[in-house]
């Protein structure tokens, strides 16, 4: 079957990695993932098939083993593009072991663009994240905002991914590349058959929010009501995940079509809303009519008191906007919950 052209997405198996190679499929591209399952799971290339009638290529090893890479790039011609998600992402974790984050998240990086150097691959989508602003001085945030010193190593290794991108770029490396600067994302495919699958106790807000609906968790805690909020609570621009992998692959045709305007550019993938903690929770028990137990507990040390995005340049240059509500986002989550416990 003749498709678009050939796209590699590492960390393909996992959370954002899978709803976008889905997309991708659905547009006529022919998706090559890589990922080493160090957190996620080999089934989720069955449901990609299912949802999308085509099964991707999968090799499974890590982006540390420069032979494997090298092997992969040689064995696999006519690449029109890279995805890059493959990376450590708990902020907490990071803190507790930082020499892992920046091994895996740098050196995997490293490798990566050596190797689309050394294999004439060109056209590169960077996964970035807000992170990178810190608690931004105003709001909405816009790209042109200051970065500042990362709370936390994840957040650093996302700072100085981006750096090593631009500098590998302006070094003359013939690389055009794009940094995607992530809001929050939740909720998950309407079809219920991949979605977020966050190893033991979840950091993140949702599926803390679907595993308690579930009884999983006894009881969401709450990180602080007492933040100069309306409600007390900190606010996050959270963005459903389907819109999120949309924007990939508008980002990646932007450099495959060769209209982007520099060769290297960032934008911001949220929605342009904040919601507290709160709302989120009265989103969930809109959408599901589940009640949630939760209770108010001190302030989650690292945590930002609010962020949202100006996706002013994002909606303009990209020509993508996000679409879905908070209550698809938060019913979604619940969906795949309850197809995943029960599958
Ligand atoms: C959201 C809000 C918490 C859990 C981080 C990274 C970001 C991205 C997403 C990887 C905060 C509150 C949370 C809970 C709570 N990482 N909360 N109880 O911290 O905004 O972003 O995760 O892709 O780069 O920075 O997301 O979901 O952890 O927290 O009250 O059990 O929910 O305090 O206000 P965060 P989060």
């Amino acid at each position: 079957m003749t498709t678009k052209g050939k796209i590699v997405v590492t960390g393909g198996t996992g959370y954002i990695g899978s709803h976008t190679t889905v997309e991708l499929i659905q547009q006529g591209y022919e998706v090559l993932i890589i990922d080493n399952l160090s957190n996620s799971e080999a089934f989720i290339v069955d449901r990609i098939e299912q949802i999308s009638g085509v099964r991707p290529s999968f090799f499974e090893f890590d982006l540390l083993d420069q032979e494997k890479m090298d092997a992969f790039f040689n064995q696999n011609k006519d690449i029109q593009g890279v995805i890059h998600f493959a990376a450590a992402k708990a902020v907490g974790e990071s803190v507790q072991i930082p020499l892992h984050y920046y091994r895996n998240n740098l050196v995997t990086m490293i490798n990566l663009l050596e190797a689309m150097k050394k294999h004439q691959v060109v056209n590169f989508v960077f996964s970035s994240s807000c992170t990178v602003y810190g608690q931004p001085d105003q709001l909405p945030v816009t790209e042109n905002a200051p970065v500042k010193p990362a709370e936390s190593p994840y957040g650093y290794t996302k700072q100085v991914n981006e750096a090593i991108l631009n500098d590998t770029i302006k070094s003359g490396a013939n690389i055009k590349g794009i940094a995607l600067r992530y809001f929050n994302p939740i909720g998950a495919h309407h079809s219920g058959l991949i979605g977020e699958l966050p190893r033991g106790v979840p950091n993140n807000l949702m599926p803390f929010i679907t595993q308690t609906a579930y009884g999983i968790r006894e009881q969401l805690r709450v990180f602080g009501s007492d933040y100069s909020t309306p409600d007390g609570s900190c606010i996050r621009d959270y963005i459903h995940v389907v819109d999120l992998a949309k924007a990939h692959i508008v980002a990646i045709e932007r450099l495959i079509k060769g209209t982007n305007k520099s060769n290297y550019e960032m934008f911001n993938i949220g929605t342009g809303n904040g919601f507290s903690v709160f709302e989120v929770i009265q989103s969930f028990e809109r959408s599901t009519g589940k009640k949630l137990n939760y209770k108010v507990v001190d302030r989650r040390p690292g945590d930002i008191e609010q962020i949202w995005a100006d996706t002013t340049i994002g909606n303009k240059e990209l020509g993508w906007k996000a679409e879905k509500t908070l209550d698809e986002m938060t019913l979604s989550a619940w969906q795949w919950e309850l197809n995943y416990r029960n599958k």
